[in-house]
């Protein structure tokens, strides 16, 4: 997929969290984005970080469909940790901000998340799709099987241990979109991008695409754009507001002024 061409608007300068943002409207539909910064104060790592997940793994050993060819111990070691430190953490403040959100927006709100926990349903978000998966879910590694991905918390540490398709007899893998493959919903997340008025991002550093590409998506309908988090994100000129702080500090202080 290619980006829209849109010029980026004039930089306007990245605020501290002290903000006053104009309320929704009766009319306003909020697409939210979120990254892996959202769930950084539940204490799960980020990728590009200091500490972050990418730092002590190659992406192609662990994150693409040949990695798990050529070695689908290695994958399942490195998704067998980040399920076990799943089953430690909880949802924070920006999580159930979100959920706030929902509930005063109903139908209008809708969440897409890159993330791959479950953080977001823990804290009670309904509206919600996982464009890269669900880390808590297997599914069969033949993409012609038309076997159901199914919830799963079990942690596979030897290639003995890695279970089979029970319909076609293919390894099993986890149900994450790894690079070179599609994201889940994106049908879905088009026709969302294309009717929202507010496109609200958090806590992604914008170089992971087609999500680097959204807020270029909804300016094409001329949706207001805000990004929340420490730093400015790789695709910030195209944001009308930068809000830096952590998300568990700005959301819930954000969604207050949203609602009105
Ligand atoms: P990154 O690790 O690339 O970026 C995390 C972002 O979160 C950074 O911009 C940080 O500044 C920000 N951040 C850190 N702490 C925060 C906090 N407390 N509050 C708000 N923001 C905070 O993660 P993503 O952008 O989510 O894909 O990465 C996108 C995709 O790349 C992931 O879904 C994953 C990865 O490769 C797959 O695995 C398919």
């Amino acid at each position: 997929m290619r980006a829209a061409t849109l010029p980026a608007l004039p930089a306007a300068a990245a605020r501290a969290a002290d903000f006053m943002i104009q309320p929704l409207s009766a009319q306003d539909r909020v697409f939210v984005l979120t990254g892996a910064g959202i769930s950084a104060e539940s204490g799960l790592p980020t990728f590009r970080g200091a500490d972050g997940l990418w730092r002590g793994h190659h992406v192609q050993d662990v994150a693409t469909p040949e990695a798990f060819r050529a070695n689908p111990e290695m994958v399942w070691q490195f998704y067998s940790e980040r399920r076990k430190r799943h089953a430690t953490v909880s949802a924070n403040p920006a999580h159930f901000a979100l959920v706030e959100l929902e509930r005063h927006l109903g139908e209008r709100f809708f969440l897409c998340t890159q993330n791959v926990d479950s953080l977001h349903e823990q804290a009670g978000s309904k509206r919600i799709v996982h464009m890269h998966g669900r880390l808590m879910q297997t599914r069969c590694s033949r993409e012609t099987c038309r076997t159901k991905p199914f919830e799963d918390d079990r942690a596979y540490l030897s290639r003995a241990e890695i279970p089979t398709c029970p319909q076609c007899g293919a390894l099993l893998r986890p149900h994450i979109c790894w690079f070179g493959e599609v994201p889940f919903s994106m049908d879905r997340i088009f026709e969302q991008l294309r009717i929202c008025t507010v496109l609200l991002t958090v806590g992604t550093s914008g170089v992971v695409e087609p999500a680097a590409s959204f807020v270029r998506m909804a300016r094409i309908n001329r949706a207001r754009a805000i990004y929340i988090g420490p730093e400015e994100p790789a695709n910030r000129p195209f944001f009308d507001e930068v809000l830096l702080g952590k998300a568990g500090e700005v959301l819930p202080k954000l969604v207050k002024e949203l609602a009105g």
